[in-house]
């Protein structure tokens, strides 16, 4: 898989991407990440990349034409079709799904959105969908890409070491994970649950499930209506 991300801060990646599974994926080449620098495709001395948005308002608006040029500098080499995603908080959330569906492209282009907003044009001609991470706002969507970089590295077969089908069938299988313990069996007192130590397989597995559904019924009872956490239709 191949992913590009278009920014106006190529830096910010520099060592971010060195890390643990992600760069085992690009050790194995299951994963590329290429880093595109928005200024790149200026056309001007300054290397502007922003403008003010027609009809007033604060802030500046992202010009179509580095963003355009960008994405078509990136097909050329491409064998495979790019999937062009904008990082805005307009677009739609993030989840498991999206992480599955991602991961079965050869080809996704990431860009980030910054200051106040992105021409509409860009939206409208060249994305295929605008995603978001969540329900506040980000000075840009670089830490967007990160967080879609991550989910989806891990999906790629070959990544997480395994075996078996990678694709996750939905968020945790629509629950909270239960609680984990590891040695010492007591830590400052603290004990380990018993029936852990107990090697009594199936009354552990009927705990973490007890646990898993308390915990998701506390805090994220919403998980437990969405059926099978189905994709959501597009
Ligand atoms: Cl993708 N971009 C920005 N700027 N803010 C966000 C976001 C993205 N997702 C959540 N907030």
């Amino acid at each position: 898989m191949r992913i590009n991300i278009i920014t106006i801060f190529p830096h910010l990646f520099d060592r971010v991407l060195d890390f643990g599974m992600i760069q085992q994926a690009r050790k194995k080449e299951l994963l590329e990440i290429r880093i595109v620098d928005l200024r790149d495709f200026t056309e001007d001395k300054r290397r502007t990349v922003d403008d003010r948005p027609y009809g007033g308002g604060d802030g500046m608006v992202l010009k179509p034409e580095p963003i355009f040029l960008a994405v078509e500098k990136l097909s050329e080499k491409a064998i495979d079709r790019q999937h062009v995603v904008l990082l805005t908080p307009q677009g739609r959330l993030f989840d498991q799904a999206a992480a599955n569906r991602l991961s079965l492209k050869a080809n996704v282009t990431l860009i980030c959105g910054r200051y106040e907003g992105v021409d509409q044009r860009v939206t409208d001609h060249l994305v295929d969908e605008e995603i978001s991470i969540g329900d506040y706002v980000l000075s840009g969507g670089e830490y967007a890409a990160l967080v879609i970089v991550d989910a989806v590295s891990r999906l790629i077969p070959g990544v997480v070491a395994k075996g078996g089908s990678v694709l996750q069938e939905s968020f945790m299988d629509g629950m909270l994970d239960y609680p984990h313990y590891t040695r010492p069996p007591e830590f400052r007192g603290w004990q380990v649950p018993d029936v852990l130590l107990s090697g009594d397989h199936v009354e552990i597995a009927r705990w973490r499930e007890r646990r898993a559904l308390e915990l998701t019924r506390q805090r994220r009872p919403d998980l437990l209506n969405q059926g099978k956490n189905a994709e959501n239709p597009e």
